[in-house]
């Protein structure tokens, strides 16, 4: 039975980061930050979700190491580890594929740098080596220094990203759909390899992209491949509307995560699509632990570790603007537009017209959840949060963004997972094969 036909379950997909979504939770003694070449601790970690049965695994991307921030990348590489050093993301969940059994694995892939043709292929790839679990976050990016890698100066502007990242999806779903199901025939007997009746050209034109096809590989066990993306700005949540099967958000509040859940589905009804088929999943920072004091602990010992140039590096890089021009100990005056990711900015400065913190403050808050909502408790305490949220219109599940890696991770599927469970709000086995069917998502 796959869950669309199921009571509604709550969906659940890791956030990977390989010391913890804290900055400084490299820092802390149980987590093993230089395991992070090793292909045996990914099979340790997704293991680990997979028997938590959770919907999937996700790797986020940024194309080199952030160094907005006073245009240098000291900041960034003294104090946080998955921003300095990682794998290639698309290479490592190929690898995730082949040590893990039924747990949805998808990374990021930008639409600003390559061409619709590779990435086509690459997921379709991943979607048959992992038996259809592929799932692709689709970004446009956003610092103008990532663009340096890409033989340009900076990043297309903001409107310009989306209508690219627009022809560009198109151009991909074209490719993936170019294969019908059943065109390979394998027929030996009668000399026929594949029908040519059954694949088709692409014939795509757009002003950025013109691509023919057809695609050169088959198509993939989930038809295509399930498409998420994270955009929150007005060309952003357009673009999810038109697009994402998955949406992230960085949601901080009750309210505002029900005002983003009932916009998005009014506006995927608006493009004529089923609100039900778009599941969206804020970000959430669960620090467990048996009990609330316990878990306060927690939070306070990795704060202690934080070095706030660290949160104002990725902060900087997030919205591609240089936060080292302003004094460390006053508080940030009100900033213009940026040309990055203009939803963040909006929620910071939303944040400073209440909490009056100095900038060194908002580095050491920002390097915490970076706007991503806290659940701090006890297990009760955190399944309470994700039920009213759930349960509130506020989401359909939730991108978990361990604090430490795999500490925090061990205690949630340990602790929250069977309280979840008890409430009838999750799953106990795995029902379907396909991430897709974990979602309770149509195969196109
Ligand atoms: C949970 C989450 C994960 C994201 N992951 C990435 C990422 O891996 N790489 C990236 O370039 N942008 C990432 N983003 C940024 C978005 O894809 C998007 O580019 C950004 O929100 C800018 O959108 P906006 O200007 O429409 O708000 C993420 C955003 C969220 C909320």
């Amino acid at each position: 039975m796959s869950s669309s036909t199921a009571q509604r379950i709550i969906h659940l997909g890791v956030f990977l980061d390989v010391s913890g979504h804290y900055a400084s939770a490299w820092r802390h003694p149980s987590t093993q930050a230089g395991r992070f070449l090793d292909l045996s601790y990914y099979k340790q970690l997704a293991g680990l979700a997979e028997q938590g049965k959770l919907d999937m695994v996700f790797l986020s991307d940024r194309y080199g190491i952030p160094d907005v921030y006073g245009n240098r990348f000291d900041a960034t590489v003294r104090s946080i580890s998955s921003s300095s050093a990682k794998l290639d993301p698309v290479t490592l969940i190929t690898a995730i594929a082949a040590i893990t059994e039924r747990i949805g694995i998808a990374a990021t892939s930008s639409t600003s740098f390559t061409e619709p043709f590779l990435t086509a292929r690459q997921f379709a790839t991943i979607d048959h080596l992992s038996g259809g679990r592929a799932g692709w976050n689709v970004v446009t990016s956003t610092s103008d220094n990532e663009a340096r890698n890409f033989s340009r100066d900076r990043l297309l502007d903001h409107e310009a990203r989306y209508e690219r990242a627009q022809e560009f999806i198109e151009a991909v779903t074209g490719l993936w759909d170019s294969w019908e199901d059943g065109a390979l025939l394998l027929d030996k007997a009668g000399g026929v390899f594949a029908d040519a009746a059954k694949i088709h050209y692409a014939h795509y034109q757009g002003n950025y992209f013109q691509v023919r096809g057809p695609l050169d590989v088959p198509r993939s066990p989930q038809g295509r491949p399930v498409i998420i993306q994270a955009g929150s700005s007005e060309a952003g949540r357009d673009f999810a509307a038109r697009f994402a099967e998955v949406i992230f958000t960085a949601q901080p509040t009750l309210q505002s995560a029900q005002s983003f859940y009932a916009d998005m589905k009014r506006r995927a009804a608006a493009k004529g699509r089923s609100p039900e088929q778009v599941k969206i999943m804020p970000g959430v920072m669960p620090i467990v632990a048996e009990s609330e004091a316990e878990a306060r602990k927690i939070e306070a010992s990795l704060s202690e570790l934080v070095d706030p140039l660290a949160g104002l590096a990725l902060l900087s890089d997030q919205i591609n603007y240089d936060l080292s021009v302003h004094p460390l100990d006053e508080p940030l005056p009100e900033l213009q537009t940026v040309t990055g990711m203009q939803s963040r900015l909006q929620l910071v400065s939303k944040m400073l017209q209440t909490e009056r913190l100095t900038l060194r403050e908002l580095g050491r808050f920002y390097a915490g959840s970076r706007m991503h909502r806290k659940a701090v408790g006890s297990p009760e305490q955190v399944a309470d949060f994700m039920e009213e949220w759930f349960t509130g219109g506020a989401c359909d599940g939730f991108n978990l963004m361990f604090p430490i890696v795999p500490d925090s991770m061990e205690q949630f599927i340990r602790l929250v997972v069977p309280e979840l469970q008890r409430r009838g709000l999750f799953r106990t086995e795995y029902t379907g094969r396909t991430l897709r069917e974990h979602l309770g998502l149509p195969r196109p």
